[in-house]
Order: C-alpha cells, then structure tokens, then sequence
C-alpha cells in the first residue's frame, strides 16, 4: 500500500491545516487556519493548489466556519449564517470546478440539517467524506491509468507530465502523477519528464519534487523543450491533469498544456488527461465557456521574487488554456477510460 510522505490538507485540533506550497520544495511548513475567510486567502494566494485539492480545502473552509461560529451560540438561521463564507470560498479562484463542487456538497448538508446543535460535526464529517473519496478516485485513475502504460521490451517508457496533478494537488496520491505512481509501483520501467510550468515553476518546485522523493526517475525540462524532444522521439507519452472538463471534454488546464496537445498530435503520441468525475461540468457546455482565471503581472515580470522584465512591460498572465476534446487520446477517470471523449461518452460516465 502507498503511504504519502506529507499531508496536503486536513483538520487539526479544530482548525485546517495545510502544507504551504509556496515554499516547496525549501521548506515543509503547515500553518493553520480557523475561518472561511481564512482557507479562501490561503486558496487565492497559492498556499495549497490543484483543482481536487482546492475542492478539499473549501470543504474544510466551511466546516472551520461552522466550527468558529458555533463558538458563539449555535445560530438559528444556519443557512444564513454560512452564506458569506461559502461566497467568499467560492470566489476564491474561478477556474477549477471542485471548488464549486464541493461547496455545493456541503451546502446540501446545511440545507438538510435536522439539528442545529450537530451541524458543525456533520459538515466536519462531509468535508472528511469529500477528502476520503479523492483519495480512493485517485487511486482508481492510477488503476485505471496504469493499464496504458505500457513500455516496450527494450527500453522505459518516456513519459511527459505539465504543471503539477500529483498527490499535492489532491487529497493524496494525484491524478496524472497517481496513473505515473501505480505504473511505476507496479514494476512498469518508466522515466518522467517534468515541465517546468512557467511562470509559477508548479513542476520544478512541486512536481520534480513529489517524484524525486519516491525514487522516479523524473527530468526536468523548460516548457518550450517539449516540442524539440517530441520530435526526436524522446517522449512516448503525455499525461496532464484538468481543473475543468466541460460537458463536450474540451479540457481547461494549466497554461501550455493546449501547447503541448497540439504538439502531441503533429508527432504522434498519445495525449492522455487524468481526472476524477468532480472536475467534469455538465453544466459548461464547451471548452470556450470555461472561466479562465488571469493570475497577478508580478508572476510574470519576476521569477521567485527578482525582476525579471523591463520595468513599464505590458503582461498578460491567464492561469489556464482549454485543450479540444478533440486532441485527447483518452481520458481517465476513476470510473473507468474514455478513449476520445466527446458529450455522449462523457454523459455516459454518469450513468455507471
Ligand atoms: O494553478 P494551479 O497550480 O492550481 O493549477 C493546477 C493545475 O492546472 C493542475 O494540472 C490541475 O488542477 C489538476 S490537479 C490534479
């Protein structure tokens, strides 16, 4: 069985704990936070990240919320009461839909409290069920994932990753990185090329050092190698994570990521998207109607807090891209796989 080696988030002593990702892969501090308000500030300032991970923290947020105003009297209006936190969560970051997701699961707890007294313990209790459930979702996608990786006899298999959809960016064990744990867990030969992900660095600072930690062989390059080794043939395999799936399977996921389906598709290799049934959005209709969030200039103009660019440059800083449904070779869920997904394929995935 794998253990993880850190917790990502998760509730301690009445408060929510989370590691701060900012300062991988430096420093392993996990600061506490005790209201909604609070978890909202650490999801929009990048302390934790990764669309199921966010979901979690939501959860978490709201519970703590509860929790706080319980401190003072159980209110009479619940609904009322949680109404601005759950706001404030929701808005903390537009792109991923587990955020919404999750809230809206736990609002369907409040909606349905039968006693005032226990609604804290009951949302503490969700917001403990949503995180148990990422986990084993992730686990399944590794399963699942796993069963495409196959390297050839005579060497290992090669395999591209962007951003960073490992444990860190869920409850444990990740989405992308879960299907690169279970091949290699079970004795598959495979090597990892990690993209740097510019400009937040989510694959040199949290990728490259998620795997390292578990002895995979893992490769760093700059996001604009990836095209030049495609076309020697040094990458057999793409496998990226996704913060939005709409109904039609066009992807939003982190900035490159469309770059790097198309160049999948000019040479050739399967460009694989990992993702478990909270991150699809039946209500978004197509790739185009996927909120993308547009991140601070500062990412941009500076590189881990030195000036980069000219002083007076003009920045654009959009977080994510969409991907077409129509450059995915599959897509992994812990339902199963969905070999070229479109809106029937994908509608199908909810009636299993
Ligand atoms: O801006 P981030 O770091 O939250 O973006 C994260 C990604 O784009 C991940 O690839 C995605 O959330 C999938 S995580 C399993």
């Amino acid at each position: 069985m794998h253990m993880s080696l850190f917790e990502v988030v998760g509730w301690h002593e009445g408060k929510v704990r989370m590691l701060d990702q900012r300062l991988l892969p430096d420093q392993e501090i996990y600061p506490e936070y005790s209201s909604a308000a609070e978890v909202a500030q650490a999801i929009r300032s990048m302390v934790i990240r990764g669309a199921p991970a966010i979901g979690c923290a939501a959860a978490f947020g709201v519970a703590v919320e509860a929790h706080r105003l319980a401190q003072a009297g159980v209110p009479a209006h619940w609904e009322e009461a949680l109404m601005p936190g759950c706001q404030t969560l929701l808005e903390s970051r537009p792109t991923a839909i587990n955020l919404a997701w999750a809230i809206a699961r736990m609002r369907q707890v409040i909606a349905a409290h039968p006693t005032p007294a226990d609604l804290p313990a009951r949302l503490l209790a969700e917001a403990e069920a949503i995180h148990r459930e990422d986990i084993a979702s992730c686990r399944a996608i590794g399963e699942h994932g796993a069963s495409l990786i196959q390297p050839p006899d005579n060497r290992p298999l090669t395999i591209m990753t962007h951003c960073n959809a490992g444990a860190l960016a869920t409850a444990g064990y990740g989405t992308a990185l879960g299907v690169i744990r279970s091949a290699h867990l079970a004795g598959k030969p495979i090597r990892v090329i990690a993209c740097e992900t510019r400009p937040y660095l989510q694959g040199a600072r949290l990728t490259a050092w998620e795997l390292v930690k578990e002895g995979i062989h893992t490769t760093l390059i700059t996001d604009n190698m990836a095209g030049h080794l495609m076309s020697q043939g040094d990458i057999d395999l793409v496998v990226v994570g996704a913060d939005r799936i709409a109904a039609n399977g066009d992807t939003a996921n982190k900035i490159g990521t469309y770059s790097h389906a198309v160049l999948a598709n000019r040479n050739g290799i399967p460009f694989l998207v990992a993702a478990p049934i909270s991150t699809i959005d039946l209500n978004t209709l197509r790739g185009s109607d996927i909120p993308i969030e547009e991140r601070p200039a500062d990412e941009v103009t500076h590189c881990l807090n030195q000036r980069i660019a000219a002083i007076g440059v003009h920045v654009r800083n959009p977080a994510f891209d969409v991907t077409p449904a129509e450059l995915i070779s599959a897509l992994i869920t812990e339902r199963g796989i969905v070999r070229v997904p479109n809106r029937e394929k994908i509608r199908g995935l909810f009636s299993k």
